[in-house]
């Protein structure tokens, strides 16, 4: 048995550095939690503007993503504690020497989730577009800092 075990042990790292990922081994895992949290944010915030661009705005479809957003938004910020700048993280070393300004940023990405939300539910593709380029806008002011 334990020879053909052996073999697994060794193909599994391979495997896993195939994907080109390092592991999050700390113990809750909060790098691989928060980038989760960012992915799936990620994943009903770039559909939206699929639409907007290709100018296929959908209202009932749009006000579901944005609900689906909302749902989402305050996913990544709990697994910020302190000593969890570690890699895999592609975070900076600002997040923690500046944390007024981050959490400024996130109060500003929060806002501008509800407030296209609040777009959305009047179904005026003239409300959503400026409030969909002011969220986009608040995850670039914010990735600039804090993100590599
Ligand atoms: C307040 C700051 C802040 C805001 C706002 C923010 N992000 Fe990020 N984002 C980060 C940080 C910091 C990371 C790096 C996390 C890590 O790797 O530990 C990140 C990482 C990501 C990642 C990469 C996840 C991975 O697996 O590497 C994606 C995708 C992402 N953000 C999308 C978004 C989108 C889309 C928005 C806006 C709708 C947004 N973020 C808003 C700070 C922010």
């Amino acid at each position: 048995m334990p020879k053909l075990l052996a073999p697994i042990a060794l193909i599994l790292p391979l495997l896993l550095s195939a994907c080109g990922e390092v592991k999050d081994t700390r113990p809750g895992q909060p790098v691989a939690h928060r980038q989760q949290a960012f992915k799936a944010i990620l994943r009903s915030f770039e559909p939206m503007g699929v639409q907007l661009r290709e100018k296929r705005y959908d209202p009932d479809k749009f006000l579901q993503q944005a609900q689906a957003l909302a749902g989402l938004k305050d996913g990544p910020w709990s697994h910020f504690g302190p000593d969890t700048h570690y890699p895999p993280t592609k975070a900076t070393a600002r997040v923690w020497e500046e944390p007024e300004r981050f959490a400024q940023e996130r109060e500003q990405f929060l806002q501008g989730v509800d407030a296209l939300l609040a777009a959305a539910a009047t179904r005026e593709e003239a409300r959503v577009r400026p409030a969909y380029e002011a969220l986009q806008q608040s995850c670039r002011s914010c990735h600039k800092p804090f993100k590599d």
